[in-house]
């Protein structure tokens, strides 16, 4: 373990949007997180790593409203909250990217990002404002979607991953986090997507991406918290962070083949050594 490693490292970020300390969640006799706490800038990108198990979407649906902490406290935007649920989560400004995208592929765009949050009153849709809307969402994300009125089963995997990523900013959000987004894309795409993290960041907002790519973590996150068995197991600053030290803190032991190689300072290209 490395010296910035700490059993509890300090609060490194001035004025959270987002701020959890001391959560736990047991589910029956497994306990998927312990005394788990979690800080988030406007305008920070903050990596959620960790090997298969270590919590890291039991703590994605904490934050989202899908389960309720047995323990700990939730702080967003200076008051302490209580998400009850997913539309909560919506309403209090905290949005999220789940793996799966929950896409209607026989729909195009435009009814994708409005799905349960459509414009127009007494059963009348009003397309033109919706249409509008995803127009000026797209651009905010510099997004290449050829058309809006397209169905989703026409988009590759990387503009689908963009349009899931436009909805999620339906509502104005502070919080956007994104599940393993560019766990099924190939080469291109996922530099789509991670220059996607980089416009919600441009925006101010405070984004947690969670992911076991490595090379995606490195190359947009501003932090890296490492959870391991349901616990903060080490916080890294990007610029201080070589992948000897990340391999260390996800798998708990610093003699593997990968920190090995790294440390002999061959390349430092590891991209699905720690994948699933
Ligand atoms: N709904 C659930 N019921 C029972 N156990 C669960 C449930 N969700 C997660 N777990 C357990 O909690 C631990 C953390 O899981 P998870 O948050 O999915 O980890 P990760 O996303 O980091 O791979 C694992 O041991 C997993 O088996
Ligand atoms: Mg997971």
């Amino acid at each position: 373990m490395t010296a910035t490693t700490k059993e509890r490292p300090e609060p490194s970020v001035a004025d959270p949007v987002l701020s959890l300390s001391g959560i736990e969640k047991r589910f029956g006799a497994v306990q998927a997180l312990s005394e788990v706490h979690l800080d988030v800038a406007p305008g920070e990108v903050v990596a959620l790593v960790g090997d298969n198990g270590a919590g890291k979407s039991t703590l994605v649906k904490v934050i989202s409203g899908v389960y309720q902490p047995d323990a700990g406290s939730i702080t967003f935007s200076g008051r302490k909250v209580q998400v009850g649920g997913p539309s909560e989560a919506q309403a209090l400004g905290i949005s999220t990217v789940f793996q799966d995208l929950a896409l209607c592929d026989n729909l195009d765009v435009v009814a994708n990002l409005f799905l349960g949050q459509e414009r127009g009153s007494r059963g009348w849709l009003d397309e033109v404002s919706m249409e509008k809307e995803a127009w000026r969402l797209l651009r905010t994300l510099s997004a290449k979607i050829p058309s809006v009125r397209i169905p989703i089963a026409a988009l590759s995997g990387g503009q689908r991953q963009t349009v899931a990523i436009a909805r999620s900013l339906v509502g104005a959000p502070k919080i956007v986090m994104l599940d393993e987004p560019t766990a099924a894309l190939g080469v291109a795409q996922t530099a789509e997507v991670l220059n996607l993290v980089e416009r919600l960041r441009e925006n101010g907002l405070g984004v947690i991406l969670v992911s076991h790519n490595m090379a995606d973590v490195q190359a947009v996150a501003d932090r890296i918290v490492v959870l391991r068995l349901g616990r903060n197991a080490a916080e890294f600053n990007i610029a201080d962070v070589t992948t000897a030290d990340l391999v260390a803190a996800i798998t708990g032991a610093s003699d593997n083949v990968v920190a090995e190689r790294a440390r002999r300072g061959q390349p430092d290209s590891i991209a699905g050594a720690v994948d699933e």
